[in-house]
């Protein structure tokens, strides 16, 4: 891209001051500054202020059921062996979302490479392999694993699994692939500039982990090898049952284009969003756009109606996403600290939420498809997030919840 077309793609987003230190950059700096400035996608900016006006947009909210673990339990041994002849047939492929930032937790490298052990190192990807490892043994087949990185923490993961061998899984049965960034701005929508020569980005939700996939060629992998299921799941959930052949084989047996592994919640107003139909298709609805009425809803066996939670834990049917592949996601404008420089230059690392990053999320895929098949699971077993250092969701909470189920730390 030209300093022209520059300038020119820069004033019809009102962008203008991203060119202010170009005179003094060097060359090479110049160079990938134009290039950054012709592969962002500024229109996204257009979306702050639209939050609200989404919000009251959204269709009739009305209670989805989930399968239950006493109607899991009564029909186990049939769901396993579905989903384990699936994952024999190399129908299954795991994508693992660990293209965050993990701000909360606030280590500077990949949440992946975080260490919760006591005694002994227990990284969390270690953790997260271990788990479906157990999978694969069971099945007697790998079952292949696509890791999605973004810019900011792809050389570090990518080298972090290959200095631990993997953990054991093997390479050859992994496959990376990198998500798009998104600029980040202040209140008024002016983008912030990292440094002097670059845009402050950064990853643009979990998403967009699908068309990421197609983008980066790993979703010919996926093709190639007749993988029909993908399931997609959180990196920070230290507990999970990843490729859990019960969970797949409700879903096929269910015939639902997705399954969505849920947990009760412990009050109608746990933050976790909650499954739901939403104008009479699968939809979640987030803790913060709970009403009184839906808090107070119940269904016919009295109990609360939105009283699953999901955990980021979802078993997509790959020619479904494919098919909504075109759609567009909503976009949402996140409130978080965003280190910048200022006027004169200076690095500022704020301590507050100072402007807006742009996030495309997995749970709006969800609505797209017609089917979803909310699937209990025991929150004590499966659900153990590291968000935060200390408190709910944390290094702590994980540890004991881990302790708990016998690994040792
Ligand atoms: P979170 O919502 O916890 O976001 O991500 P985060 O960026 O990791 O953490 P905070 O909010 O900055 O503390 C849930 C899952 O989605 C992945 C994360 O890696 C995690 O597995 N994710 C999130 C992506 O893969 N890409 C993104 O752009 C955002």
């Amino acid at each position: 891209m030209t300093l022209e077309e520059a300038e020119r793609k820069l004033a019809e987003y009102g962008q203008e001051h991203v060119l202010r230190y170009y005179p003094e950059l060097r060359e090479e700096e110049q160079q990938a500054l134009l290039e950054q400035i012709r592969t962002t996608d500024f229109s996204v900016l257009g979306c702050i202020g639209n939050e609200e006006k989404e919000k009251n947009g959204r269709g009739r909210i009305t209670p989805l059921g989930a399968m239950e673990l006493s109607e899991i339990r009564a029909h186990e041994e049939e769901y396993r062996k579905i989903g384990l002849s699936a994952i024999r047939a190399g129908k299954v492929g795991a994508v693992l979302l660990a293209g965050g930032m993990g701000t909360r937790l606030g280590s500077d490298r990949p949440k992946c490479m975080f260490d919760i052990g006591i005694t002994r190192p227990v990284y969390i990807a270690q953790r997260l392999l271990e788990n479906l490892e157990e999978v694969c043994r069971e099945a007697g087949v790998k079952v292949p694993l696509f890791i999605m990185t973004s810019e900011k923490n792809d050389a570090m993961t990518r080298a972090f699994l290959e200095e631990k061998d993997y953990f054991g899984y093997g390479k050859e049965n992994i496959w990376f692939f990198r998500q798009d960034m998104a600029p980040a701005s202040d209140y008024r929508g002016k983008v912030y500039m990292e440094t002097k020569s670059r845009i402050a980005t950064s990853p643009n939700g979990n998403g967009g982990w699908y068309l990421s996939m197609a983008k980066s060629g790993v979703l010919d992998v996926v093709h190639e090898k007749g993988i029909e299921w993908l399931n997609c799941f959180a990196v920070d959930n230290v507990l999970q049952r990843i490729a859990d052949p019960v969970f797949i084989g409700a879903t096929i047996s269910r015939n639902c284009a997705c399954g969505a592994k849920v947990v009760r919640k412990v009050s109608p107003d746990e933050k976790v969003g909650a499954m739901c139909l939403e104008d009479g298709r699968p939809s979640i609805v987030e803790y913060y756009d709970m009403t009184p009425e839906l808090l107070a809803a119940k269904n016919e066996k009295g109990d609360p109606a939105y009283n699953f939670g999901v955990i980021l834990n979802y078993l997509f049917r790959e020619k479904d996403l494919a098919r909504i592949a075109g759609e567009k996601l909503p976009m949402h404008v996140v409130n978080k600290k965003i280190p910048h420089i200022d006027e004169n230059g200076n690095p500022v690392n704020p301590a507050e939420p100072n402007g807006y990053k742009f996030e495309q999320l997995v749970l709006d895929m969800i609505h797209e498809l017609g089917s979803c098949l909310p699937f209990e699971v025991v929150r004590e077993h499966e659900f153990a997030p590291i968000k935060n250092r200390t408190g709910v969701d944390s290094v702590e909470s994980a540890r004991a919840l881990c302790e708990k189920e016998g690994i040792r730390l």
